[in-house]
């Protein structure tokens, strides 16, 4: 998805790739989730944030309608978004790649060149208190399973958020 900036003065930036398999339901609502977490506590966090698919199904696509209704009723507006699916070079330009379950962590690995800049890891692991390694795929679920994501992701986000505030 088309990368999201915060505002920032010269520190380094820290650039965040978040990915499931199509960019089309979980990583654009983390990439969005995790934006607005980051515009209402850390505005001057210098950070950079995208998502991408390990899939090509909905390249140039807007997020799925169930995602986007459900970022919406949490004042998230995901229609901006549009998919792409990742490539060997986001694994130099960005310093974390958050995967959205372990599929998703075992096809990154498969494709991680040798020598890669980024931290490759479950984005659930940043929300250790929810005892969830993953973010379940709701592309075949209901409405609760779409909430459930927009839970998941959020928690992930205040853990990463708390994570890179952490950082010296
Ligand atoms: P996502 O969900 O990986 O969260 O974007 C899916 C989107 C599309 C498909 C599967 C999962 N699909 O099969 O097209």
């Amino acid at each position: 998805m088309k990368s999201h900036e915060a505002s920032g003065a010269s520190a380094p930036r820290i650039r965040i790739l978040f990915v499931c398999l199509g960019n089309y339901c979980r990583s654009p609502t983390a990439e969005g989730v995790f934006g607005q977490l980051v515009k209402a506590e850390a505005p001057d966090l210098p950070v950079d944030i995208d998502s991408a698919g390990t899939a090509d199904y909905h390249v140039g696509s807007a997020p799925d309608p169930r995602s986007q209704r459900a970022a919406r009723r949490r004042g998230i507006d995901l229609s901006g978004l549009r998919g792409r699916q990742i490539s060997a070079r986001d694994f130099a330009d960005f310093d974390f790649i958050l995967a959205m379950d372990r599929d998703n962590l075992r096809d990154l690995q498969a494709i991680a060149p040798e020598k890669s800049r980024a931290r490759v890891q479950l984005f659930m692991d940043y929300a250790p208190e929810t005892g969830r390694s993953e973010v379940p795929d709701p592309w075949n679920g209901d409405a609760a399973d779409f909430e459930e994501v927009l839970d998941l992701t959020t928690a992930a986000s205040r853990g990463l958020l708390a994570a890179l505030l952490k950082r010296p």
